[in-house]
């Protein structure tokens, strides 16, 4: 395994259209996956997706509370790291619901960025199986945040109000909200 380099906002390779992966079982794919898990642990980040770290094919990984994978109750503390390969992302609802965000490729920022609150995603994983899942609130929002990464999207792009986009240090933040662990 091995730490990858994280490419920063301004990147040619986070301005593009990720390309799909031909097959999500090939071996260099699942070294790529075990970098990437390594490289995000390192930087304390909840999702990576593959242009982050100079590769541009459609994978992501991200972490979310594992309760939340049985559409259960996402106060779960345990959390469960998910690879999507080939993603699609459809909203279930209308519903958007403004919340900060973070990013490895922008950092020391963070600001509020609207979101579907319901979405419904399917790709494959790293052993070729189809996943296909419904989620709501932090879960819906990592997945919107990490797939747009493949189309050359990052967050600030999807802000509606630039005058929350703030450096971390800058912040002054009522204890109960702490956006700091939600970089992806
Ligand atoms: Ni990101």
């Amino acid at each position: 395994m091995a730490i990858l380099k994280i490419a920063r906002m301004g990147h040619p390779v986070l301005k593009t259209r990720a390309k799909p992966v031909a097959n999500p079982t090939a071996p260099e794919i699942r070294k790529l996956i075990n970098d990437m898990r390594e490289t995000m642990a390192d930087a304390g980040g909840v999702g990576l997706a593959a242009p982050q770290v100079h590769v541009p094919l459609r994978l992501v990984i991200f972490e979310v509370p594992a309760a939340a994978l049985d559409e259960g109750d996402e106060d779960d503390s345990e959390f469960f790291s998910q690879v999507l390969i080939n993603p699609k992302v459809e909203p279930r609802s209308d519903e958007l619901e403004s919340g900060w965000e973070g990013c490895l490729s922008v950092p020391e920022l963070r600001g509020a960025v609207p979101r579907y609150t319901h979405v419904h995603y399917e790709g494959s994983d790293e052993n070729g199986t189809l996943i296909e899942r419904d989620a709501q609130g932090f879960h819906a929002r990592v997945v919107q945040h990490e797939c747009d990464h493949l189309d050359g999207i990052l967050y600030p792009m999807r802000m509606s109000d630039l005058t929350s986009l703030h450096y971390i240090s800058e912040m002054r933040f009522n204890s109960t909200e702490d956006p700091s662990n939600e970089t992806s």
